[in-house]
């Protein structure tokens, strides 16, 4: 249950980079639509991310790579209507920031203004501190992303941990710094060594949120569908699965079609009645 059941004012960055500061851990998880998001901030999660990970657990495609901006915006502002306290954070898809620096503001403030978003977040290290900072200048608050970047997955040699050398654990820690100084205000550090996200938190003072980056970040992130084991398709190492919420509707289904099969639904409960001086008037007057 939430430890702030009460609480309906929304979380800023300001609110994230306290609790990382009082050492009061982030809780962090991926929603895309209304029902997702009541639960989630009900359940009072801090940070809500409307990830392009939507595009693989909700939209059936085979990676993040084909997701558009129209999906985004639509997902985002469904996830909006219903949260009250969770600071959202909306995703900038493949290749709505990655031709310029004036595209990357544009596809941002459209994420921002029309979807609601509290900030945006973008995959990148250093080659995307640019971005980050005219982003940032033009008022909207920053949500890095490095280490494994599943947008550029293929680049990368597929969905490999990243950082596991000595050069490739610096160039990660440059990334991060990049990010840093580029104004963001939080940065995900997805698959890398676990004592490099810890000498990473440890380097830099905005909070850190880990998916397979081990315990010493400020914060950690799942995707939901993940975690509530409804994205059956694989499942990373990093990922612990809390619940089998694909069985629990799969079950669910099979008992209403075998009810209706069976005719036990809809039971007396869910009918409505006429009175029967009325069944008879009706009866008469259709000749029945
Ligand atoms: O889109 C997403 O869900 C993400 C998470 C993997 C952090 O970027």
């Amino acid at each position: 249950m939430s430890s702030h059941p009460e609480a309906t004012k929304k979380l800023l960055s300001a609110d994230l980079q306290k609790m990382k500061d009082d050492g009061e851990k982030i809780s962090m998880i991926t929603a895309y639509s209304y029902p997702q998001g009541l639960i989630v901030d009900q359940a009072g999660i801090d940070i809500i991310l409307v990830g392009d990970s939507l595009g693989m657990v909700e939209l059936g495609y085979d990676d993040t790579v084909p997701v558009t901006m129209d999906e985004m915006v639509m997902h985002t502002k469904s996830v909006m209507r219903a949260v009250k306290r969770a600071h959202v954070v909306g995703d900038l898809p493949f290749m709505s920031y990655n031709i310029s620096t004036e595209q990357a503001v544009a596809n941002a403030g459209i994420i921002y203004k029309d979807g609601g978003a509290d900030s945006v977040k973008a995959e990148g290290g250093q080659d995307y501190a640019k971005v980050a900072a005219a982003i940032t200048r033009a008022g909207i608050p920053f949500f890095a992303h490095i280490g494994l970047t599943p947008q550029t997955a293929a680049m990368l040699g597929g969905f490999k941990v990243q950082g596991k050398s000595i050069d490739a654990a610096k160039a990660v820690l440059d990334d991060a710094l990049a990010m840093q100084d580029a104004g963001a205000f939080a940065i995900i550090l997805e698959a890398i060594p676990q004592q490099l996200a810890a000498i990473i938190t440890e380097k830099l003072t905005i909070p850190t949120v880990g998916i397979g980056a081990g315990p010493s970040c400020a914060g950690q992130v799942l995707v939901l569908h993940d975690m509530v084991g409804l994205f059956k398709r694989f499942t990373p190492k990093f990922v612990k699965v809390y619940a089998d919420m694909y069985t629990a509707q799969l079950d669910a289904v099979s008992s209403f079609i075998n009810e209706v099969k069976e005719v036990k639904f809809p039971g007396e409960e869910h009918c409505f009645n006429m009175k029967q001086d009325q069944v008879e008037e009706l009866k008469k007057a259709l000749g029945v």
